[in-house]
Order: C-alpha cells, then structure tokens, then sequence
C-alpha cells in the first residue's frame, strides 16, 4: 500500500522493498520506521531519510546513523488531526469523569457529583511543538486553561508558556492533567517519574501519547495507587506490544490503548516523500530536518 503511493506519483522511480537486491550504491533516499542499528549505513550515496513517524527517536538513538545524511520527519496535517482528536477525548474523559460513571452504570447506581466546567480545568503539554500547539488550539476552542512547556520560550495567544529546566516545577504544580507530547532524547527519558508526579496537584491524571520512554511505569502504578493521581491515559510503553503480564492492562484508573493516537496517513506522507525528491531533484534541500544536536 505505502511503495503503491509512491509508485503512482513517480512511476520512473526504481523502489526497492528491505535490502532486497540491490546495489548499496545505488540507494539515494531511504524511507524507514524503526530501521535495525547499522542498516543505513551501507548506502555511500544516499541524499536523505525519510522517518515515517513525526518521532525519530528510533532513528536517532543509532549511533552508527550516517550524521551527514539528513533526516526528514513527518510533519502533516493529517498526523496533527489524529494527535489533537486523541488528546480532546482523553482530557475529555478525566475531566468528565467518564470512567466513574461508566462504573456507576456497571452498578445501577444514580450518584450525583459535581464536575467543574472546562473554564476550570488547567492543562499543561508537556512538549510544546508541532502536535502540542495543535492540541493546545482544539482545547482552547473549548475553554481549558492551557499551558505549554518547551526547550526554549514561546509567546502563544491564551496559553502560558514555560521552557527548560527552571521552567518544568512551576509548569507541573498548575496542571491538572498533563499531557506528554515530548520527543524522547536523553534529556527527556524517564521524565514521568515519581519526582515529577508529586509536583503535580493532587488528583491530576496523565495522558501519554509520545513515547514509552517517557514513563517509568512502576512510579504510575504507585502514585495511582496512593491516591496522589486520578488516572491515566497511556498510548506509548516501555515494551510495546504491552506484554500480557503488565498490571497496567487491568489497572481501574489507566487507559490503555495501543498506540494509535495518530498513525501516519500513506498517502499523505508518499505525498511528502515525492515532493522532496522533486525538490532534491531541483536542487533544493528537504524539509523538516531533525537537529541531531537536539536529537529531535
Ligand atoms: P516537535 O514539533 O519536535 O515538538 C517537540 C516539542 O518538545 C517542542 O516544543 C520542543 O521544544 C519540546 N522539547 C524537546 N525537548 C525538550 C526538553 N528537553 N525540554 C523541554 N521541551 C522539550 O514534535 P511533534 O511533532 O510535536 O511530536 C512530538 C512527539 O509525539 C514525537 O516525537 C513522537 O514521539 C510523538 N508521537 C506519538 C504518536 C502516537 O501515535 N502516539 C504519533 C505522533 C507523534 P522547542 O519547541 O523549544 O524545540
Ligand atoms: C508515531 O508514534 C510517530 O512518531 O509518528
């Protein structure tokens, strides 16, 4: 389905699938997920890869990754569209408390409660770029009060910004559901952890929807279970498939769903793919590099 996309818009483009018989030499642009370690180093003369997710992390991590090839990641509409209607139903869900009234359905219990409106709920995104300010726009449009935080300072209309180290405590202790859109590098692996999760107010609920990496796991389990969180939507896991045995599957305050809050759209991004090589063709470099510096 992916290579018929890319056939129909360059049909002289001689695609190879895997490392299926073909001369190393004669690869000039890659297109990889989560490619084996050492695998697009045996191309002398490839002009760039192409990352199929908008996180490249598994791409970078590779330290034998030829650093002179420029690496192209996905940065798309349609990517945005499904991270922002992921991230709009789970703020939904925690702050509707859809779960406990799923649970008074199971019991036929009529139990009132009152639940704060929009207006009243703080929700800070951690990761502040392409998908952040894309979420961030759909929940302004329902009142939340937002808030961001990134590697360097942002001014966005109706969102308070934080940025860097400094900035992580006073971002966290106003956030009454965080939401992780982080790239994983080593400055961010591991940062939902328990010191980040006694920073946020009591009662606050997590929804991880960039890596697994992000989340030390057993520090989840234990501030849910004393009552320091609410809940937890979890798209991203340290091991994915999410092997059978994790307690996370059958915790009553986590979300689990597997790893589908946005999945890149083939066509939309063969689309990208055969537009940058049109623009190599003429000369220009491609777009949406990552940093390798930043490692994002
Ligand atoms: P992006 O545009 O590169 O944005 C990353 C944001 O994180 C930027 O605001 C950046 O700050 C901030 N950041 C990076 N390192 C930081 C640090 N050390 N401290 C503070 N802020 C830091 O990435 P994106 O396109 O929004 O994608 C985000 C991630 O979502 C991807 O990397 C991927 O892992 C994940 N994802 C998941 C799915 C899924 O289905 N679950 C789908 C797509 C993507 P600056 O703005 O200052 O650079
Ligand atoms: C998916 O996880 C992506 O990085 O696009």
């Amino acid at each position: 389905m992916w290579t018929g996309h890319l056939r129909r818009l360059l049909p002289d483009l001689d695609i190879r699938i895997g490392e299926e018989d073909a001369h190393p030499a004669d690869i000039a642009y890659c297109v990889a997920w989560k490619p084996k370690p050492g695998s697009l180093n045996r191309y002398p003369n490839l002009k760039v890869v192409f990352s199929m997710g908008a996180g490249v992390d598994g791409i970078v991590a590779d330290p034998t990754y030829p650093r002179h090839v420029p690496l192209s990641r996905v940065v798309d509409d349609t990517l945005s569209q499904g991270m922002t209607e992921y991230v709009v139903l789970h703020t939904l869900y925690w702050h509707r408390h859809v779960g406990d009234l799923a649970s008074l359905q199971a019991q036929r219990k009529w139990k009132q409660f009152a639940i704060p409106r929009a207006d009243a709920v703080r929700v800070g995104i951690l990761g502040f770029g392409v998908l952040g300010q894309h979420a961030a726009a759909a929940l302004k449009a329902l009142n939340y009060q937002l808030s961001g935080w990134s590697a360097s300072p942002k001014k966005i209309d109706g969102v308070t910004a934080f940025h860097g180290p400094d900035g992580l405590g006073p971002f966290l202790a106003q956030s009454d559901i965080l939401v992780c859109l982080l790239p994983l590098t080593p400055e961010t692996k591991g940062i939902l952890n328990a010191k980040t999760f006694a920073q946020l107010p009591k009662g606050a609920c997590i929804i991880n929807c960039a890596r697994g990496g992000h989340l030390i796991e057993e520090d989840l389990v234990a501030a849910l279970d004393t009552g320091h969180l609410r809940g937890a939507t979890l798209d991203v896991f340290q091991i994915e498939p999410l092997p059978a045995t994790s307690p996370l599957w059958a915790h009553p305050k986590v979300v689990v769903t597997p790893h589908v809050a946005s999945m890149t759209d083939p066509a939309s991004f063969m689309r990208h793919v055969a537009d940058t090589i049109r623009r190599m063709d003429q000369g220009l470099p491609p777009e949406n590099l990552v940093d390798f510096t930043r490692g994002y």
